[in-house]
């Protein structure tokens, strides 16, 4: 068991307790930014002539050959050390002898976790980020194949109106495209400098805040001490979005799984991207969106587990605040490995097009349009809504359609109807006169998508990441 605070105790700890305090097992994955926070610390030490600058290299190449070490599978983290830190200071020890116990001068644990935590996800962020963008990229390269390919809209999951898969998939890029900007703003708010708030209350050294939040290319430093070691406001909003993003993906997969349905037919998954039954042969199950669907509820899981760890917890470290890891590890491997593989799916998928115009024409999805043209031909809307109502009536009694009808059928529900009726109610005219902003109309949505590639010409990380 090794401690970095025996001093004051006269007993070893007792093995459970040790072993239930101990957090090594999953603080391991902090190595490389507790390194680099260890190492701004240790550069800013020397330059505030707290350590000599002899002393301050010593430390550096110290921490780093210990890093590189672990990397490249020449020294292994064992659970003999109580934590990630107890780890690296005890090895820095043991490689550069008493030097090394200067690196904690003006730190303590506190304002180190609370920085290696941002360090890790403030990284977490922008590779989250980055695979939200593949994915759009994906749903824009699906869209502008598919300005054309008629599908119905629902709403009740019943047919309504006729929209395109171009249309139906912009939805998606939209709530995609606000996962990012949450991202970013999360990035904006966190991005400041928590180490040098010591324990709770500062230190009495005369540290440079600003050089090592510089350092490692934060805005600036945090601006209070007690807040800086118990804040964890910013894991709560990342774990936020993380579980909207998984909403977001959790409502897709549910459309891809209805969509690849036997009755729907309107996607053919990949044989890549889908499995088989251990009993059924003629199985091709829709897998991977049912695991998206079903890991959502873990990474909303992280939410309520941190939030409810956060709440009542006095001023201002207390150990609960450990508990906020493991859950955060998860919740970010789960939401990557789900973006990734969800955009390997859609955009190995098959999109029946016939099938999906054909459903379009089906179920009066052109009711509203009809009405339209009556009114366009001077009925009153409230009337219009009527005598489509008589005429789809009409329709299911005797197995047909609005488009099917003769003219002379029409004209006894209003003699109003003539011979356009046919090309006015068409699923082709049904979209492309929707030109609205933001509606399906071809030329509308061509303007939309143009838009989108702009958008993912330019990305908000590579300001941050050039200064
Ligand atoms: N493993 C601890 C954590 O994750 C590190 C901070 C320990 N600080 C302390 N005062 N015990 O929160």
């Amino acid at each position: 068991m090794a401690q970095l605070w025996g001093g004051r105790f006269t007993k070893e700890t007792d093995k459970k307790v040790y072993d239930f305090n101990a957090s090594i097992r999953f603080d391991k994955r902090l190595l490389e930014r507790d390194c680099e926070g260890s190492v701004a610390h240790a550069a800013m030490l020397a330059r505030c002539n707290i350590i000599t600058q002899e002393e301050s290299t010593a430390i550096i190449d110290g921490l780093i050959s210990i890093k590189n070490d672990v990397l490249n599978g020449n020294l292994l983290i064992t659970d003999e050390y109580e934590d990630i830190h107890s780890f690296m200071e005890a090895n820095l020890i043991k490689r550069i002898g008493d030097t090394g116990k200067k690196l904690h001068t003006g730190r303590s644990r506190n304002d180190q976790v609370a920085l290696d935590m941002r360090l890790y996800t403030r990284l977490e962020v922008i590779f989250i980020d980055e695979e939200l963008k593949k994915l759009l990229d994906v749903i824009l390269q699906i869209m502008s194949e598919n300005t054309d390919t008629y599908m119905p809209g629902f709403t009740h999951l019943q047919k309504a109106q006729p929209v395109t898969l171009a249309h139906h998939f912009g939805a998606y890029f939209e709530m995609f495209k606000r996962d990012r900007d949450r991202l970013k703003d999360i990035f904006n708010r966190m991005n400041y400098c928590p180490l040098g708030a010591g324990a709770l209350a500062g230190t009495t050294y005369p540290l440079d805040r600003e050089l090592t939040a510089s350092l490692m290319g934060f805005y600036g430093p945090t601006l209070n001490s007690m807040d800086s070691v118990s804040d964890r406001d910013y894991l709560i909003e990342f774990l936020a979005s993380l579980s909207i993003i998984s909403m977001h993906l959790s409502r897709f997969s549910e459309e891809i799984i209805i969509w690849n349905s036997n009755e729907y037919g309107f996607i053919d998954l990949d044989d890549a991207f889908s499995t088989g039954s251990s009993i059924m042969p003629q199985k091709k199950n829709p897998d991977i969106a049912e695991l998206v669907r079903g890991k959502t509820g873990r990474v909303y899981g992280a939410l309520m587990s941190l939030l409810t760890t956060m709440k009542g917890l006095p001023l201002a470290y207390n150990k609960d605040m450990q508990e906020d890891k493991e859950l955060t590890f998860d919740a970010i491997d789960t939401v990557k490995n789900c973006i990734d593989l969800f955009a390997g799916m859609l955009s190995t998928t098959r999109f029946n097009k016939e099938v999906m115009a054909k459903s379009a024409m089906m179920g009066f999805t052109n009711a509203t349009d009809a009405a339209d043209y009556l009114v366009k031909k001077g009925m009153p809307f409230r009337d219009a809504h009527k005598v489509i109502g008589e005429l789809v009536v009409y329709c299911i009694d005797n197995g047909t359609d609005i488009l099917s009808c003769p003219l002379e059928k029409l004209k006894t529900f209003s003699d109003l109807f003539e011979e356009d009726i046919y090309k006015e109610i068409s699923l082709e005219t049904c979209v492309s006169k929707r030109l609205t902003i933001g509606a399906p109309g071809i030329d509308e949505i061509k303007k939309v998508i143009s838009f989108y590639k702009e958008y993912l010409s330019t990305d908000w990380k590579d300001n941050i990441l050039e200064q």
